[in-house]
């Protein structure tokens, strides 16, 4: 298959010695991390065996996303609204598949019978977003969609609580009931007994499948199904990236030539931050949902020889061409602990034109844009940007994806979900646990008094203290 019909291109001759003299490895150093990278796999395919990791196994089940499909075309059609109350893993991936393959701002757009239904994900419990939303949306017209693995996420059990409510006033306990979907473990936590009582309809959350790897369980797809997005498209397109992302052989496994390369940049080259620089603003929500699953999985800390090492790199999302009025002024002539990967597509679907008119041509300023298209600019504004990056041997590659589509964000979800698995290993950590985030969230509870909690309380600190350097 030639690079240009493929869903997705990888190029990181970037991040090489090919383009960055004497600051990038050589083809001789990258073989020498062939083994290394050779075990990284055979520890997560041996993970994989054993059945502790899932979310290899999603782009084969078809039969779950036609449940998903199905449950859309059964919603009454005058449901024009899904909002999805999760947090986290539970809301990034959905928010991204939407972001990038529904209408761009669909859920400002009036709604029209036919229409595919909008989607929200207040996804934080900022009081002042759950109050618009609850304004926003009319709760006859509205699905909401509660989505926590665990079943007990802080937030999500406020939004949930506060949803339930509001639709006991205003719809009554046994409307209400048609108007909540759940997406949870299959057996376990509190969303699981809650809609078990309460005779919601429920979904499945595989439990080898970890939040920030879920978007393609029903936490991405159910809602994808109801916006009307292609969730089939997405499935192949993963299946297909995780077919090619197998292999033990660095030159034909994209997944573990990203993870070796920026594992390398990181440990031998003093370069932790990844940047993921969207050029195509539906893209921008996938990079936002990278940044938790590299930094969740990566970020850890780990015993060696009886004393603990912090390790992990940081992910960074911008957004091209706004970013480089904002951050590459940084990327280019800051600290060299960045590698920047570039997130564009080759086809826009979209193309708007500036018109080649006299006031176009009555300026140098605009003449050279007369005639040509928004799109252009934007690639030539990646372009430059890589140009400037790479003449200060700054470490730039590119993600191609063919055109934005199901396809193609499938494979760059697997791709992504494969570098980060890949890299756990090399950076001697379990890419699947967040003890951080799970502590963060104990410490909440005794911040809230929550029964068993409250010896965590006696050292939280508080929001503002005082003292001599409170001012
Ligand atoms: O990836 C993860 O595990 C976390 O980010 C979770 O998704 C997040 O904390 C929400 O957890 P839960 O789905 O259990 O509500």
């Amino acid at each position: 298959m030639s690079p240009t019909s493929r869903p997705l291109t990888l190029d990181l001759t970037g991040l090489t010695s090919l383009a960055l003299d004497g600051e990038g490895p050589t083809p001789a150093t990258i073989a020498a991390l062939a083994p290394a990278a050779a075990a990284a796999v055979d520890t997560i395919a041996a993970r994989r065996a054993a059945g502790e990791i899932g979310f290899f196994e999603l782009p084969d089940d078809r039969a779950g996303a036609r449940a998903c499909l199905d449950y859309a075309r059964e919603l009454p059609a005058d449901v024009d609204t899904m909002v999805v109350l999760g947090i986290g893993g539970s809301s990034l991936g959905p928010r991204a598949l939407y972001s990038a393959l529904a209408r761009p701002l669909d859920p400002l757009r009036p709604r029209a019978p036919g229409m595919p239904r909008r989607l929200f994900f207040p996804d934080n419990s900022d009081p002042v977003t759950m109050k618009a939303i609850l304004e926003v949306c009319d709760p006859a017209r509205t699905v909401w969609n509660v989505v926590t693995k665990s079943g007990g996420t802080a937030e999500t059990a406020a939004q949930l609580l506060v949803v339930a409510d509001h639709l006991d006033r205003t719809l009554g306990p046994t409307r209400a009931r048609d108007h909540v979907v759940a997406t949870t473990d299959p057996k376990a936590g509190a969303l699981r007994a809650t809609a078990t009582a309460r005779g919601w309809r429920t979904f499945d959350l595989p439990p080898s499948v970890g939040g920030r790897f879920s978007v393609l369980t029903p936490v991405g797809l159910l809602p994808a199904a109801v916006a009307g997005l292609d969730v089939m498209g997405l499935l192949d397109g993963a299946r297909a990236m995780r077919d090619r992302c197998l292999g033990r052989d660095l030159a034909t496994n994209p997944a573990l030539l990203l993870a070796s390369l920026l594992h390398h940049h990181h440990l031998e080259r003093g370069r932790p931050m990844v940047v993921l620089m969207a050029y195509v603003d539906a893209l921008f929500d996938t990079a936002d949902w990278f940044r938790q699953l590299w930094a969740e999985s990566l970020g850890k800390e780990r015993a060696t020889d009886g004393r603990v090492v912090n390790v992990g790199p940081t992910p960074i999302a911008a957004r091209g061409a706004t970013d480089q009025h904002s951050q590459l002024q940084l990327y280019v002539e800051g600290p060299r602990d960045k590698v920047v990967i570039m997130l564009t597509a080759r086809q826009r679907e979209i193309e708007v034109r500036i018109p080649d008119t006299d006031l176009a041509h009555s300026r140098a300023e605009y003449d050279y844009l007369a005639g040509r298209g928004m799109g252009e600019l934007l690639d030539a504004e990646l372009r430059g940007t890589i140009g400037s990056l790479a003449r200060r041997q700054r470490p730039v590659g590119t993600i191609a994806l063919d055109r934005v589509d199901a396809p193609s964000l499938g494979a760059l979800i697997m791709l992504l979900e494969l570098a980060t698995a890949y890299a756990g290993p090399l950076y001697g950590v379990d890419p699947f646990d967040q003890p951080g985030v799970e502590e963060a969230k104990r410490l909440a509870y005794a911040a809230l008094g929550r029964d068993g909690y409250a010896q965590l309380a006696t050292d939280l600190p508080p929001i503002v203290g005082e003292g001599d350097y409170v001012l």
